[in-house]
This record gives structure tokens, sequence and C-alpha cells, in this order.
């Protein structure tokens, strides 16, 4: 086998986020190097209590998990708890943490970690607001040219928004900080609404989790129902889409997905449309391309994927 791939999680759990981070503990081609945590569905205090309660779940308490940045760049934190409930992990009733968060705040981790490894070995995969991998660009601007790519879920073209009318989620949270990431030079893979509406659970594939008869898969089948309430109310679907685990998949089985390669500009200023990715799907203004923007997915392919490796956990 090929040497596994290096990755840093940088996340804000969230059910969805925490079968991201399943989906990449359980995968031997990939090596996470650590969690970099932050404020973005909860409050930070959760999402590094959440990550640690994931890693315990997958039977790795020797995780590296980091806190990073408690709020906005430069705005109030906006949190989501009407869909992942008071906890972000509402729907699983897990044990409080054992393991220990790390010393050092996560920007320095990822500083120190892109500045010590071969320079286009690490792959960041981007779960939440970009707050952590902004400030770590701001602060070494050295790194942007040692990062191998920026997977990561936000945005939306053809879809719009899910916050807002006009913008999704994690980057409306801190369209200042995607702006930052989106203008870095990085290579980026994007997976915004386009794509992750259409990783929607169905009644089978969230028993098919449930199968499985693992503490594992009781606990995905359980965030998954619990999710689902609030989009098949909002969306009027079958279930609710499993936006994170997109960007890990990519990682395992880039050929489920197909995008194009074009410019996307962040929005900032707009009164009504904070945080909308303004990609260029149609080619139309000229500008150089910086994303791979994903457009489809295999949901099928998505699903057997994500079901066969939680079943190794
Ligand atoms: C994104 O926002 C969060 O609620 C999810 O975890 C996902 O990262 C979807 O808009
Ligand atoms: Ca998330």
């Amino acid at each position: 086998m090929t040497k596994p791939r290096k990755i840093i999680i940088d996340t804000d759990p969230g059910q969805d986020d925490a079968v991201a981070i399943l989906l990449a503990l359980a995968s031997p081609e990939l090596d996470v190097l650590g969690l970099t945590c932050v404020a973005g569905n909860v409050p930070l205090p959760l999402t590094t209590r959440n990550a640690r309660v994931i890693c315990e779940l997958a039977g790795r308490p020797e995780m590296k998990v980091f806190a990073g940045c408690e709020r906005p760049l430069t705005r109030h934190l906006i949190t989501a708890e009407h869909v992942h409930g008071k906890s972000g992990l509402d729907g699983t009733n897990l044990p409080d943490p054992a393991m220990p968060m790390e010393e050092g705040h996560a920007v320095d981790f990822l500083i120190d970690t892109l500045r010590a490894q071969t320079p286009g070995s690490v792959t960041l995969c981007a779960l939440g607001p970009l707050t952590n991998l902004a400030t770590a660009f701001q602060r070494a601007p050295d790194i942007a040219s040692r990062v191998c790519e920026v997977v990561l879920m936000g945005g939306a073209y053809f879809e719009v928004g899910n916050i807002t009318p006009a913008a999704e989620f994690n980057i409306h949270v801190d369209p200042e900080a995607a702006e930052i990431v989106f203008k870095s030079g990085v290579p980026l893979v994007v997976m915004p609404l386009d794509v992750t509406h259409k990783a929607l659970t169905t009644r089978a594939r969230v028993e098919a989790f449930r199968a499985l008869g693992t503490p594992v898969g009781h606990a995905v089948a359980g965030w998954t129902d619990f999710f689902e309430r609030f989009d098949m109310a909002k969306y009027g679907s079958e279930g609710a889409p499993l936006h994170d685990p997109c960007t890990v998949a990519y990682l395992l089985q880039p050929d489920l997905f197909s995008g194009r390669h074009i410019n996307v500009e962040i929005e900032t200023r707009g009164e009504f449309t904070a945080g909308m990715t303004v990609a260029d799907w149609w080619r139309v203004s000229g500008r150089q391309p910086n994303a791979m923007f994903m457009g489809d997915l295999d949901a099928a392919g998505f699903f057997a994927l994500l079901t066969e490796r939680i079943g190794r956990l």
C-alpha cells in the first residue's frame, strides 16, 4: 500500500462533522495528524468536547485535539443549535471524554506542523468556519505554499444558501476568513451545498448504519436520525444531507465527485449576501480559477463507502 496521506481535520462538531471524522479515522489511506477545533455549530467549549467524544468512540483516545479560535475574525459568532441540538451532537448519548486536550493553540499546531512536514505533504480538511485556517495563513504566510490542498465543506451556487437566503453556514459565519483562504493561492477543493444536498440519508441508509450492530454504527444512526428531522421539515426531503463527510470521501475516492475548476469569490460586504460564494460556474467573469468547485456526486457509491468504513470501527 502507498503511504497514508497526512491530513489535519479542522472542525466544529456537529453530527455530520462526527461522521466525517469517523470516516477518516476508519480509513488506512489517511494519517490524521490531529483535530483542530473551531467555534461554529456550537461554541468552542462544546466543539472541543465533541471532538474528543468522537475520538473516544472511534477507540482513538491518543488523537491530538487542539482548541482554536472562539469567534470569527471580525464578527460575532453565529451558532446552529437549531440544527444540531444544544450539545451540537444531540441524537446519541455518549459519556463526557476522559482524554485531555493538547496544550497550545490550534493555529500554532497548524503552523508548526506545516513547517515541520515535507512541503506539499499535508492536506487540510476543513469542516467548519475557516477562522483557524485564515488565522494561520495570516500569521504565517510562508505555510500557504507548503499545504498540499485544502478540501473544505462550504458555500453553494445553484443551492444558494441554508443559513441565509444567499449563504451557506460555514462561509456565512466567517466570510472574512473564507476570503483569506480563497485568496491564499492554496489549491482548493470545495464541497458546496450543490453536492452535499445530494448526499442524502434515507431510511434504508440510516438502518444500514444501525444494522452494523456496533456502538459506532448505533451512534451514527442516532445522529443522522436526529439531524434528519430538521432538514426533512425544511426541505421536504427524504432525509438529511451528510455535508462534511463529502470532504473525507473525496480524499478516499475522488471519482465519486465531479465539478469545475473555476473562480470563486466570497461576498463580505453585502447587506443581504454576506458569505455568499460567488462561483463563476459559467466562466463569464474572466477571473482566474482558484477552486475545484464540485457539483455532483455518486450518492450510492458515497453511502457504500461510508457504511463499509464505519463498519470497520
Ligand atoms: C455545514 O454547516 C454545519 O451546520 C455542518 O456541520 C456543515 O459543516 C453545512 O452548511
Ligand atoms: Ca461542520
